[in-house]
């Protein structure tokens, strides 16, 4: 079997774990309120790779701990994503209409609801953080909840969207770009691995090749992200091509070209590789989440 086989072998059953939990979590429906319930499920039922709860699930299952056991807090990551798409696409952040092939949740339902979506799905993420205690030694989980809102925060996502919103149409260099890229999108990649590691009880050199990995992988993500915007098609994205162009986002394919891009990724899926050779084959799925990263960009 090829790598992109055994990877689809490796994801499908764990996905379907996620998305079974996340139905589970977000199944609730009072009475009051209205909307907003069936706005969160909107937001994270709707399709996406769960690529954040996969990572952790990969990390957690490199170190010999089961998928079940880390369950809680890979769902809480794909919330505080899917909190980050919905503010994302707001009018006054990227004003985007499309999401996973469906119009976005502001369309859909109201800017006040998508707001408080939002905020929801994060408030959530943090129940399920403590969640994560009956499964796990209450001092990991601490360490693992420090990790997810520092790097949910100013020192991490929202840090990068704030640079990413007032560097629109400006020119930059590379380091403001990487700062952009680990922030916005490196800083919860990375939480999502070390948060697998973490409750899977990663020794210290551990948690630094792993801590390696991510940032590798995070920027590699986002430089694809950036590379596709360009290069694929709205059906294919799921949401609006040629976004970034229209909106004089700061990018890689913007600052270097879509070639240099993707040469830029793929140093990043060496250097993510590298990281790894301390790793057994219990890691496979981890370098294989790394090749896939890059191949989807060409
Ligand atoms: C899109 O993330 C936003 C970025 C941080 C680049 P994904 O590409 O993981 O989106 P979904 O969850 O699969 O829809
Ligand atoms: C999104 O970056 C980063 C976060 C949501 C935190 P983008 O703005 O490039 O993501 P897409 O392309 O809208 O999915
Ligand atoms: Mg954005
Ligand atoms: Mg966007
Ligand atoms: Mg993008």
């Amino acid at each position: 079997m090829d790598w992109q086989a055994q990877l689809e072998a490796y994801i499908a059953p764990r996905k379907r774990l996620v998305d079974d939990a996340l139905e589970t979590y977000l199944a609730e429906n009072p009475p009051r309120p209205r909307t907003l319930p069936e706005a969160m499920r909107y937001a994270v039922l709707g399709g996406g790779k769960r690529f954040r709860p996969i990572l952790c699930i990969a990390a957690a299952e490199a170190l010999g701990v089961p998928a079940t056991q880390v369950l809680p807090t890979a769902c809480a990551l794909e919330l505080i994503h899917a909190f980050s798409l919905v503010h994302d696409d707001l009018p006054a952040m990227d004003n985007d209409h499309l999401r996973r092939n469906q119009p976005t949740v502001w369309v859909k339902y109201s800017e006040a609801m998508a707001i408080l979506a939002g905020d929801a799905l994060f408030a959530k993420a943090f129940e399920l953080l403590a969640e994560q205690a009956r499964l796990s030694p209450p001092e990991r989980v601490a360490q693992v909840l420090h990790l997810i809102a520092v790097a949910s925060g100013t020192e991490g996502m929202c840090g990068g969207q704030v640079e990413d919103i007032l560097c629109e149409g400006q020119a930059i260099g590379e380091a403001e770009l990487r700062f952009i890229h680990s922030h916005k999108t490196g800083a919860l990649i990375r939480a999502s691995v070390l948060a697998g590691a973490l409750l899977a009880g990663a020794d210290s050199a551990q948690q630094d090749a792993l801590d390696a990995y991510s940032r590798a992988l995070g920027l590699a993500f986002q430089i694809i992200d950036d590379v596709l915007d360009e290069t694929a098609s709205t059906e294919q994205l799921g949401k609006t091509a040629g976004a970034d162009r229209a909106r004089r986002k700061a990018t890689y394919p913007a600052l270097f070209g879509i070639e240099t891009a993707r040469q830029h990724a793929e140093q990043a899926k060496q250097d993510a590789l590298n990281a790894l050779r301390p790793f057994d084959e219990r890691a496979d799925p981890l370098r294989w989440l790394a090749l896939y990263t890059v191949a989807r960009g060409s």
